[in-house]
């Protein structure tokens, strides 16, 4: 089974695909975390968000792993295990910039792929509907109020016991989903066939069930 979770930052994917994941009993894959480890990586090195060459020429520096611990997605670079380290509001904008680069697109599609070949999986990303699973069984595209989403960004930064403040992480949300909605390469757009879902007023749980009624519409799992 192959369910695509796309949509702008903030609009409680990947809770919601948790709450999915663990309900049918499939892998959960969090597909920002590949990009934002490669920004991590970037910036580590000292390199411009802006310097595409530079970037261009970490690639081969980079190793990445995905692994399932007691059901958690852990990435690793270069065998490391970078925790929280990637969720950073500076990480944010490293992993925004080095993805709407063809050549980190391309490095990152067998990764994902691969996890997708040998599992059933619920993937959520930007372009998971529209370039890396193009027949999945499922595709929605969810989203939220700017505010809505903000909002929420702020309480999961500040439960990681991060000091971040309301008005910068809405700035900076929005810079970033500008940034990943009009890049020209697999820009964050909803697929054809994918559903719209708008879950502003919604908590996890009422999205997860407004997933998994989809997933059932469409005869993937028994009503
Ligand atoms: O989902 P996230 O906020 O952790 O993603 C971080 C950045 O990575 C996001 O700004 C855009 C990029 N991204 C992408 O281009 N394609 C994906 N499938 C997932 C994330």
């Amino acid at each position: 089974m192959q369910i695509a979770i796309d949509g702008p930052s903030g609009a409680g994917k990947s809770s919601v695909a948790k709450a999915v994941a663990a309900r049918l009993g499939i892998v959960y894959v969090d597909t920002g975390a590949l990009y934002r480890t490669v920004g991590y990586y970037v910036r580590s090195r000292g390199v411009s968000r802006t310097d595409t060459d530079g970037i261009v020429a970490c690639l081969p520096q980079i190793s990445i792993e995905v692994r399932y611990e007691n059901g958690a997605q852990h990435v690793y670079l270069n065998g490391e295990d970078l925790g929280d380290r990637i969720r950073e509001p500076e990480i944010s904008m490293y992993a925004s910039a080095v993805s709407a680069i063809p050549a980190v697109r391309a490095f990152l599609l067998d990764t994902q792929r691969d996890i997708a070949a040998k599992n059933s999986v619920i993937m959520d990303g930007r372009d998971i509907g529209t370039v890396i699973l193009p027949h999945a069984d499922v595709k929605i595209f969810m989203t939220a109020s700017d505010e809505a989403r903000a909002e929420r960004r702020t309480l999961e930064l500040k439960a990681k016991g991060m000091d971040v403040r309301f008005e910068d992480v809405l700035r900076e949300m929005r810079e970033r989903d500008d940034n990943d909605r009009n890049r020209e390469v697999a820009p964050a757009v909803a697929a054809d066939d994918a559903v719209l879902l708008d879950n502003s007023g919604m908590t996890v749980e009422e999205s997860a069930d407004a997933v998994l009624a989809l997933v059932r519409e469409k005869g993937c799992v028994p009503s």
